[in-house]
């Protein structure tokens, strides 16, 4: 049997959707977006799929998240677009709130998750973390799901939206989600709209960056030698605009010592950089194995 994709637009109706559900003791599992979907977006559905009978996607680009002078008002709005493809694939219900049932009128709330969010991308973006929790926070609220899951390729969010959810006790299974990458390795994103077809071409660096510094630590090479490595390799392919490439402990997101991993020593290895005027960010595991 087909099921048809139930659409929502305020939190009363989201509530009266999910409650015949809620009674009959359905899992329910949840895929925050801002839209703009792409095949990365579909795997993070398919994987609420597997281990739930109800399949929520919201859909709010976050104005809390922007900072002024960032791609707030350009970021792609592809509604029709996005409410097909939810369809096609059998997502159960797609919520597309207005900034008001997420941001009541005069609301002075935020979340923040400190230490985590200041970091990395923190450094470079410093209202941003602020802005995802304060809104995933929200979303889980409205939505009361079992289970949500993110994709990997944002790893500081789902890391700190994991302290969130474990700090403030949503009870919410949060589940990490692989990349979902092009034929030559870039990650998925809306944003990789932006790129013109020579910014393209060159993008895919980032990913062999990546891969490159991972086999390097794996074989015993300093943390501090495979970071100029990661920036070698960007720079040789025009890449000048590098926020970071580092390698950190996945749990604290700190910096890992300059020295080699030992032996089992768990590290994530990440890179922020701009092709042009798109920032791209990726990362993989970089574990030493035992
Ligand atoms: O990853 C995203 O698309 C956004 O940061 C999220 C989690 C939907 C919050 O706006």
């Amino acid at each position: 049997m087909t099921k048809s994709l139930q659409i929502v637009r305020t939190l009363s109706a989201l509530r009266a959707a999910l409650a015949p559900h809620r009674r009959a003791g359905r899992r329910i599992g949840f895929v925050p977006t801002m839209g703009a979907l792409h095949d990365g977006h579909i795997s993070l559905v398919q994987r609420a799929q597997q281990v739930c009978e109800v399949c929520v996607v919201s859909i709010f680009v976050n104005p809390t998240q922007f900072a002024p002078g960032e791609d707030l008002d350009t970021y792609p709005r592809t509604e029709a677009e996005d409410v097909s493809r939810l369809s096609a694939v059998g997502c159960d219900l797609v919520y597309l709130p207005e900034v008001e049932d997420i941001y009541p009128q005069g609301s002075v709330t935020q979340v923040r998750v400190e230490g985590l969010s200041d970091l990395l991308d923190g450094r470079f973006r410093p209202h941003f973390f602020y802005g995802v929790t304060t809104v995933v926070a929200r979303l889980f609220v409205h939505v009361e799901p079992d289970l949500a899951v993110f994709g990997e390729k944002d790893f500081q969010q789902l890391q700190i939206i994991r302290r969130m959810t474990h700090d403030l006790g949503f009870g919410i299974e949060i589940i990490g989600a692989p990349t979902w990458r092009d034929a030559d390795g870039l990650a998925q994103s809306s944003r990789n709209a932006y790129l013109d077809p020579a910014e393209r071409r060159c993008a895919g660096v980032i990913n062999r960056s990546l891969h490159r510094a991972a086999r390097r630590l794996a074989i015993g090479r300093s943390v501090a030698e495979v970071s100029d490595e990661m920036q070698a390799t960007l720079r040789q392919a025009g890449i000048n605009k590098i926020d970071y490439a580092a390698v950190v402990d996945p749990d604290t997101l700190k910096g890992r010592p300059d020295e080699p991993l030992k032996p089992g020593d768990p590290a994530r290895v990440l890179i922020a950089a701009w092709l042009g005027g798109t920032r791209l960010i990726d990362n993989m595991d970089g574990s030493r194995p035992a």
